[in-house]
């Protein structure tokens, strides 16, 4: 297992001084890493009790808040497609093309890690739109959550969780979307970390960190990989464990399809009966692939 801050990959640390070596995802299916030597998650586990209720889910055990950012490599050339389609949500939701430019690459990033070479962006509350092909449940269906707390998107341990996203990786232009997620459960109702079932999303690879896992029993909000083939799902788990408080797992989501068992309450006298399990979700867009961002509901234009 990994601990280190700046992770890399087999080809290299990435640095300011040359383009990172992208990490070969033909043989990777998973990895999970030990965050507690770089992030306190304890930190945020308070964050997520200011995070609404999930509109979409009509049974309400679900919370999400979520941010777009882009990071890209100072030595890499942007990648086209990802300026572009920022433009384009940009004109649709009303912003001016000088505001929007604030957005390119062109634009100033709006923090540089001076060790890897990442340089990132803060982009607008753009809506999530995912395609039909990948949510059955909410495919193309444009959904608006509010965004992270700024005290974690402007925290240093964020900025980290970031660059190690990319590092390990090692890709040179991307967007990313951070979903700040909790389910919760009663003993009168359980919680569905996974409303549709064994899935995978159209990212190339993800990542999830575990925050917080309070008061549910120790077999409940087990995470499961079974292999992909062809676009098919099979049946043998190649990962069926929980994933404590403070681990990262990443995983290739063309060649797993992952879910989450239901949540249940470990004891009914705690915590007025409830449970929670708190998770932080990273995927990275990039053009042709799914780049499920829609306009920003400016609710304030005339
Ligand atoms: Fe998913």
């Amino acid at each position: 297992m990994k601990n280190s801050l700046y992770v890399g990959n087999e080809t290299g640390r990435p640095n300011s001084n040359e383009l990172p070596a992208e990490l070969n995802l033909t043989d990777f299916l998973y990895e999970a890493i030990d965050t507690s030597a770089f992030i306190n998650v304890k930190n945020w586990a308070q964050f997520f009790d200011a995070i609404p209720v999930d509109p979409y889910i009509p049974d309400g055990y679900r919370y999400k808040s979520i941010a777009w950012f882009r990071i890209k490599h100072i030595k890499a050339a942007a990648i086209d497609g990802i300026d572009d389609h920022i433009a384009a949500i940009n004109k649709l939701s009303g912003m001016s093309d000088e505001e929007s430019k604030r957005y390119l690459s062109s634009g100033k990033p709006h923090w540089v890690s001076e060790e890897t070479g990442y340089c990132c962006w803060n982009l607008p509350q753009y809506a999530m739109q995912q395609s039909i092909k990948y949510n059955p449940v909410h495919g193309d269906m444009r959904r608006e959550y509010p965004r992270i707390s700024s005290g974690i998107t402007e925290s240093a341990d964020f900025h980290k969780l970031l660059i190690h996203y990319a590092s390990f990786f090692g890709w040179s232009d991307a967007i990313v979307l951070v979903q700040f997620q909790r389910v919760d459960c009663f003993t009168s109702r359980t919680g569905l970390p996974a409303v549709e079932g064994f899935h995978q999303d159209g990212n190339r690879h993800v990542g999830m960190l575990v925050v917080n896992r309070n008061n549910i029993t120790d077999d409940s909000g087990v995470s499961q990989y079974v292999m992909d083939d062809s676009g098919k799902k099979t049946d043998e788990l190649i990962f069926n464990s929980v994933i404590p408080p403070g681990q990262l797992i990443y995983w290739n989501d063309k060649r797993v399809w992952h879910y989450g068992t239901k949540i249940e309450v470990a004891d009914g006298n705690v915590n007025n009966g409830r449970g929670v399990r708190d998770i932080i979700l990273l995927s990275a867009k990039t053009p042709p692939g799914n780049m499920p961002m829609g306009p920003v509901p400016i609710k304030d234009k005339k």
